[in-house]
């Protein structure tokens, strides 16, 4: 197993130990509001980027070598799991990523091939030795995956939904049979994210980010048990976790006995609330309202100092955004936000 670069601003922010300024990355940080993306896109679709090792890595670079960000993050997308299994995915222009047949029964679920999973995702872990290898412990790498409930959405609702509804109609209606898919997701995505640490990531996110949807007292049963199921299969190696639920400071309270290295906290939730429910104990990551990237300088400045400083003469704070950066963020507010938070915080420090 590649290791190295323990000694990161990312991994000791994870750590709680004391830094000289804010580590920052941003969910989403390769994506279409980079012009560099767009136009590789326009000669590949997305899945080809994604099951090109070559392609993937240097869609991942792109944001690393314009913002110097401190970390990376392996491009690729939740949604290759189920495909894995046989699901039909397709991502259309302007609706999204589309599953077909939808999973709503046992009928559909035997028809999903989970086998020799790791070996149908070796596109993957190519393209994280090929960015390790180019990152050369610059900076860290991180692998991600889906939480089981989050992929389950997808899986049964086929695209992306307002009302939830057969996901919701099946957790009423058959509990039994989504914890049976949940099983087969958690089993599988242990199983995935082993092999991206045994490739080389350095640091894992778990992105949950339809736990949410769920009311707060179905929220354990669901999603976070999963979660914490996760973990614990981590846990034997020392590779830190990253939690990111959307939802608001009711699932950062479920989740603060996940075991979780780092929570990650989303735009809706008041950083300084979070910062006193975790109290120390382990870091948190976030939570800039993404929208404020549309905003004046003054605006990001203002929001973004406003963050920093509730960390102020603390430990165990990543600067990112509340949620994923929109396609049609301007690139120069980007550099901007990287600036202020490097400059501020850096004052900060001393
Ligand atoms: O953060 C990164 O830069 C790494 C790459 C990454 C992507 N998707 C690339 C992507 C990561 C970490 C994801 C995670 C992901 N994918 C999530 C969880 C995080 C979140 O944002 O809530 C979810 C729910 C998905 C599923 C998914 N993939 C959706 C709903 C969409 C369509 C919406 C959209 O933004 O277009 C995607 C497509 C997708 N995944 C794109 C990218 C860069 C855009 C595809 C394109 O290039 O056209």
């Amino acid at each position: 197993m590649l290791m190295g670069n323990n000694n990161s601003l990312f991994t000791n922010a994870i750590r709680m130990k004391k830094i000289e300024r804010t580590p920052i990355w941003i969910m989403r940080q390769a994506g279409r509001y980079l012009p560099e993306y767009r136009k590789l896109r326009d000669k590949y679709d997305f899945m080809t980027v994604c099951k090109t090792p070559e392609l993937a890595a240097e869609v991942t670079l792109q944001p690393i070598r314009r913002f110097e960000f401190d970390a990376a993050i392996l491009f690729s997308d939740i949604l290759v799991i189920p495909e894995a299994m046989g699901q039909h995915l397709e991502f259309l222009e302007d609706h999204g990523p589309q599953l077909s047949p939808k999973i709503i029964n046992e009928k559909e679920f035997r028809k999903l091939r989970p086998d020799n999973l790791t070996a149908k995702l070796s596109y993957v872990e190519e393209a994280v030795r090929l960015i390790r290898r180019e990152l050369n412990d610059k900076i860290p790498l991180i692998g991600f995956c889906g939480s089981p409930f989050t992929l389950a959405t997808y899986m049964i609702e086929g695209k992306p939904t307002r009302n939830f509804k057969f996901i919701k109609e099946v957790l009423y209606s058959n509990p039994q049979f989504l914890h049976e898919l949940l099983e087969l997701l958690t089993e599988s995505v242990v199983e995935y994210l082993k092999m991206q640490i045994e490739a080389g990531a350095q640091v894992i996110q778990v992105f949950d980010t339809w736990g949410g949807i769920l009311p707060p007292h179905q929220f354990h049963e669901f999603s976070a048990k999963y979660l914490i199921r996760i973990i614990e299969n981590l846990k034997a190696g020392r590779t830190p976790v990253i939690l990111f639920s959307k939802g608001g400071i009711k699932l950062l309270q479920q989740l603060k006995e996940s075991g979780a290295d780092m929570l990650g906290v989303d735009w809706m939730t008041d950083m300084k609330e979070a910062r006193d429910l975790v109290n120390g104990r382990f870091a948190l990551q976030g939570n800039l309202d993404p929208t404020v990237l549309y905003g004046h300088r003054e605006i990001i400045k203002k929001e973004t100092i406003r963050i920093l400083e509730i960390f102020r003469d603390r430990n165990g704070h990543v600067f990112n955004l509340g949620h994923g950066i929109l396609p049609d963020i301007p690139v120069e507010n980007v550099q901007y936000l990287v600036d202020t938070v490097r400059e501020s915080s850096y004052k900060m420090y001393k």
